[in-house]
């Protein structure tokens, strides 16, 4: 199983260092991607690197921005791209999620691509469409990625999808991207782990509130092992 820790934006410089430290002592199967804030990123060694976004545009006259080539030169080898809460705040458009997935490719680092639909579409039942348009920028992208499927009415909320409503989705992802890994995220956690693992399609999960804490992290993997 491939589990990526969203951090979010949370841990300052010292308690990010003494998480780290306990995230090392885990023993687990699974893949772990650390994705921390990008400040924090210099700071690990020893665990795969996946940062939390990238810029559309290579190195430049772009303040505040991070390229995916400065990314590789800190060994990140994953990037999450089009997390809902960029898409939101951040006004993120599928057409500079495209062009962020450009640059992680060429820089050879895997995107993790967030998708997921909102409750109104998941109550008005556009949901398939929301996400066959999401999916529709890996349209000439021949390179394969890790698909995450994060609900966004299940992000933070305690509250996720039933198993079937899993299955229909990861089927359809599956349909369009036979090649590409995908995640399940929104609410994973100790409590729900048990049923969600239930559903064979899943190739992993991207975690954010359970990421932050490594001693109910670490009772999920043993569940997954
Ligand atoms: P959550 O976040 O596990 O806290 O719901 C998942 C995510 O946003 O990636």
């Amino acid at each position: 199983m491939i589990v990526a820790l969203n951090n979010k934006s949370n841990l300052s410089k010292e308690e990010f260092i003494n998480y780290v430290e306990e995230l090392k002592k885990i023993n687990t199967n699974s893949t772990l991607i650390l994705c921390p804030t990008f400040i924090n990123i210099g700071l690990v060694d020893g665990i795969l690197l996946g940062s939390q976004n990238v810029s559309k545009f290579d190195d430049g006259a772009y303040t505040g921005e991070i390229s995916a080539k400065d990314l590789k030169s800190y060994n990140v080898k994953y990037s999450i791209v089009g997390h809902s809460e960029r898409r939101n705040y951040q006004k993120e458009t599928n057409e500079d999620i495209k062009l962020k997935l450009i640059k992680l490719i060429e820089n050879d680092i895997t995107p993790i691509l967030c998708i997921g639909e909102s409750k109104e579409e998941r109550d008005n039942n556009t949901y398939k469409e929301v996400l066959k348009e999401e999916l529709s920028i890996l349209d000439d992208i021949e390179k394969d990625i890790i698909i995450a499927y994060e609900p966004i009415w299940s992000i933070g909320t305690g509250i996720i999808p039933t198993n079937e409503e899993i299955i229909e989705v990861f089927n359809l992802i599956k349909s369009i991207c036979p090649n590409d890994k995908v995640l399940y995220g929104g609410s994973a956690n100790n409590d729900n782990i048990d049923t969600l693992k239930q559903i064979d399609l899943i190739d992993g999960y991207l975690l954010g509130g359970l990421s932050l804490k490594p001693d109910k992290l670490e009772e999920f993997l043993n569940k997954l092992n």
